[in-house]
This record gives structure tokens, sequence and C-alpha cells, in this order.
């Protein structure tokens, strides 16, 4: 291998073939990375991204094919991936909530002396490793009180703490705000100045153009593309992605008629939530803005009783009746839904098939079926999943085999079915690809026109806008702001959002 001047490669996978269960999720994909290359991967949901890199980074095998780094044999196994130099920021958050930021960022790595932990030498190197990457964090705060955007920064650090020639992302981004976006392109931007050679996975398109040298884009689990950024157009590299000519899928606005007030939250207060008060009407759009971090999450979990609230009220009315929703599984009870942010350990039974995690929440409206449930309900499920494109549409399988875009439909079809009254969305197109995003867009809007009241928590700004019929923004736990359809714009939601205040991660 003539590892030589400009032509040197430091990772290079050949002809890697992976199959599960007999289908092709990766179809003979060859890629060279070289020293201080940023590579994106692009592709629609399925496509095979994240199986690729699993594979390039030693955490599963192939069936056939060969890695490289730096022309040394890379085995398959974690720990020889380490050992390799490579260190993968997966798609999902994979931290232990439990344990501090310092030990996330060194677990399975910790300097011990006959078998003790030496805790000063890991937070030095946990520190080095935040620093290393410009991100402020409390060393001793423990993870499950992070944001999810600060969680990512802290899995960045732990792939950097470990030094990496090579540094692979999936979906890094999926959960951040522009600006903070916008950092941490910057900072990869800076490791690949230093030699790193980068592997990078997103759904949006313009980070692709802005940031990477070379794309690779996968298609079925085919390479169709391996070509410098410079040889193509953004029209292109979506075009190839889905394979036909995407039409320019105009959203539809709809004449928003709102009705009665159905959610009524008063004066609510909860860590990181101060004092809100917000309705939202039977066939109303309420979209909450601001940064991440702001406390969207923690209010409509505050509002929905997932987590407890200090003090607050929540009633919700339907047909002339009035509850007060106090924990939880009454507010299911009483036709709210609510897909989470977090959609691994929140919104889906991951060993369960997709067919009965769309009958958890509708099990009352199927047992109407009665005999005949069986094979109403596998159709019913069936229909929900082919509504969110569902890909593979094999209902019957675990939903944990499939892709990360696809796990977000499943979440959604959940509570499509059920037809809930309130429908909390909590960054509802995560990681879902352009086409199926502006089909969840569309069931969305369909649920409001039926005349549920939906509150949507989006940090992808074209989205929030697409959506809301009124938009508060929310800053340090309080609504700053609330604007109209009319006086919506990217600029009036960030500058509410961000307030004086520098917008930094
Ligand atoms: N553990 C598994 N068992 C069975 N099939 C799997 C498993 N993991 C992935 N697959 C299948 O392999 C194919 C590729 O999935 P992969 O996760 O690589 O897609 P992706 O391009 O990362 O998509 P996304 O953009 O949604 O994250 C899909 O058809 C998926 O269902
Ligand atoms: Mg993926």
């Amino acid at each position: 291998m003539g590892a030589t001047g400009n032509t040197e490669v430091a990772i290079e996978a050949s002809h890697i073939i992976k199959t599960f269960g007999g289908a092709l999720a990766v179809d003979d994909v060859s890629l060279r990375i070289a020293p201080g290359e940023i590579h994106s991967i692009v592709g629609e949901n399925g496509a095979g991204k994240s199986t690729l890199m699993r594979v390039m980074a030693g955490i599963i095998e192939a069936d056939s094919g060969s890695v490289t780094v730096y022309g040394e044999q890379v085995a398959s196994g974690t720990k020889s991936a380490i050992d390799a130099g490579i260190a993968l920021v997966h798609q999902e958050l994979s931290l232990v909530p439990e344990m501090t930021v310092a030990e996330n960022i060194l677990l399975g790595a910790f300097p011990t002396t006959f078998g003790f932990t030496k805790y000063k030498e890991l937070k030095e190197i946990a520190a080095a490793a935040l620093a290393e990457i410009g991100v402020s964090v409390d060393l001793d705060e423990r993870v499950s009180r992070l944001s999810v955007a600060l969680r990512q920064f802290v899995e960045i650090a732990r792939a950097v703490a470990r030094q990496p020639k090579v540094l692979i992302l999936d979906e890094p981004t999926a959960t951040l705000t522009p600006a903070e976006t916008d950092y941490l392109l910057r900072m990869l931007q800076r490791l690949a100045e230093g030699g790193m050679a980068i592997a990078y996975i997103s759904h949006r398109i313009p980070e692709v153009f802005e940031i990477s040298s070379h794309v690779t884009i996968l298609r079925d689990g085919k390479q169709v593309l391996n070509a410098p950024i410079v040889d193509l157009t953004p029209q292109e590299v979506i075009d190839s992605m889905v394979g036909r000519e995407l039409k320019k899928d105009l959203e539809s606005h709809r004449v928003a008629n709102p009705g009665e007030v159905v959610l009524s939250a008063r004066d609510i207060t909860a860590p990181r939530v101060n004092n809100v008060s917000l309705d939202v009407r039977a066939g109303e759009i309420v979209g909450l803005g601001g940064l991440v971090g702001a406390g969207r999450s923690e209010l409509v979990r505050a509002i929905i009783g997932a987590d407890t609230r200090t003090s607050g009220r929540v009633t919700l009315t339907r047909n002339g009746q009035t509850v007060t929703l106090s924990s939880y599984t009454s507010a299911v009870r009483n036709g709210v839904g609510y897909v989470p942010e977090e959609r691994r350990t929140d919104g889906l039974a991951l060993i369960m098939s997709v067919s009965d995690n769309i009958r958890l929440p509708n099990r009352q409206q199927l047992s109407r079926f009665g005999f005949k449930a069986s094979r109403m309900i596998t159709e019913f499920a069936q229909s929900l999943a082919d509504k969110v494109g569902l890909r593979p549409p094999e209902i019957q399988r675990e939903a944990g085999q499939y892709s990360g875009g696809n796990q977000q439909k499943v979440v959604v079809a959940k509570w499509l079915g059920r037809k809930p009254d309130f429908m909390v969305l909590d960054e509802p197109t995560r990681g879902v690809d352009v086409g199926a995003k502006t089909e969840i867009h569309r069931l969305v809007k369909e649920m409001a026109d039926n005349g549920t009241a939906v509150l949507v928590v989006s940090s992808d700004l074209p989205e929030l806008l697409e959506l809301s019929d009124v938009i508060h923004v929310m800053r340090d736990g309080r609504i700053t702001g609330t604007l109209t359809r009319d006086e919506a714009s990217e600029q009036s939601v960030m500058s509410l959002a961000a307030g004086e205040a520098e917008v930094v991660a």
C-alpha cells in the first residue's frame, strides 16, 4: 500500500458487505478517508449509514470486506478499534445518566493503580478533553441533569479523550440548534486541521456542503456516489440519495381554525421551568421555540406529568368536561399523546415488534374489534406504518432493528391512530430524512385539522415555522415572547431565544 505524500490514507474500508437475517444492509461499499479530510456519508433513512460506520469502527463484524487504519488491519471488537485509533460518536446517546461527566468521558478507560480508580487523573484527562473541544461543563455533574445538547458534547469529548486518528460522528447535530451546530462544525474543522480523519453523517445537506471535502452517498446499502464536494450541487446530492428527482414538495400552509381551549397550563414551575402559563386550543398547533437548554422539554414534561412539577395546575377540557392532569398515567388515560425527545428510552420498546409498539397506546380503541382482533390489529398497525413511510414496511420486526430515522417514524405512528385530544411532540423529525419529514409534517397538520390540540417543540427553525400557528419562545425557563404566524421568522424567533447573551454551547 503506497502510503506516501498526498495519497496517504487514514482509514480505508474495502468491499464491505453486511447482511441482517439475509437482508443486505451494506452492499459492497469501499471508501477511503485521508488525514485531515472530512468525509460525509449521506442517504435516506435505512440506507446503511450507521451500519457501515459501526463496521468501520469495529463495533459489528462485516460478512466480508476489510478495514485498515494507516495500513493496519482492524479486527472487529471495540477494544481493537480503540487501539487502532478509531472513535465513534453514536447516533443515539450512549452515556450512563447516573454517572458524572468525568466518569462518562473515561467510561471503560478509567486510569487505575492496583485496581483503584485514580480520580484526580480521571478528572484531569476529562477536563483536557472538554478543553480541547472548548466546552465548559461541571465535571462532577450527573449526566442525567444535562441538556441533550450538552450530553452530545460530552459524548464527543469522550471520543476525543481517546485521541483518535479517525473520528466518526453519526448525526451529531440532530439535537442541536443552529448556533450549537455552527460551534460543532468549527470544532470539527479544527480537529481535521490537526490531521484527524473525520467521517460525518448528517441529514442536513447544507452542513455537508459547509464542512466536507468528499461525499459518499448510500442508497439501499449501495454506494451510488463517491465524489469531491466541489463536483456536486445540493440538489444533485438529494436526487441521488432518493434515486429520483425529488419534486419540491411545497408544504401546504393550512388555515387554522382553533376551537375551545383544550389544554390549559397555569403557573408551571419545575426544575429549569419558571412560572410558565400557556393554552392550546382544539385544532391549533402551538410551537415552543428557544435554544436547547431553554427549558422547553422540561416544560412539556412537567405539563403532562412525565416529570414532577413544584407548582402549577394543568387542566384538560374535552366535550365540556374538565379534568386536572396530575400524573403521566392519568394524562395518557385522558387522551394525551407524547412523542418524547429521547425515543430509545422513553418512546419505544426496542425489543418489541413495531406492531406491538403501535398497539400499546391504542389498546382501548383496538379492543372494540373483539374477536377479529388479531387480523384487524395487524391491518391497523400496518396502515399506520405505511402512513409514516416505514422502511422496510415489515411490522413484525423488532423496533430495535430499524434504523434511527425509521424508529422515529414508529414513535410518531403510535399516536396517529389514537386521535389524542392533546398531543405533545418533542423534536418530532429528529434524524428523519427529507422526504419522510414532509410526510410527518402533513400528518401532524392533519391531526390538528381533526381537532387535536398540538404542542410542538422543535429546534429545527424551518420546521417550527412551518407547523406552528403561534410560537412561544423560551429562554432560561421562561416565555420571553409570543409570535403570531405573521410575526414569526427565523430571525424573530432567534433574537427572542438568544436575548442579549451570546449563543454558544
Ligand atoms: N440489528 C439489526 N437487525 C436487523 N436489521 C438491521 C439491524 N440494524 C440495522 N438493520 C437494517 O439495516 C438497514 C440499514 O440501517 P442503518 O441503521 O444502517 O440505516 P441508516 O442509513 O443509518 O438510517 P437512519 O438515517 O435512519 O439512521 C435497515 O434496513 C435496517 O433496518
Ligand atoms: Mg443511522
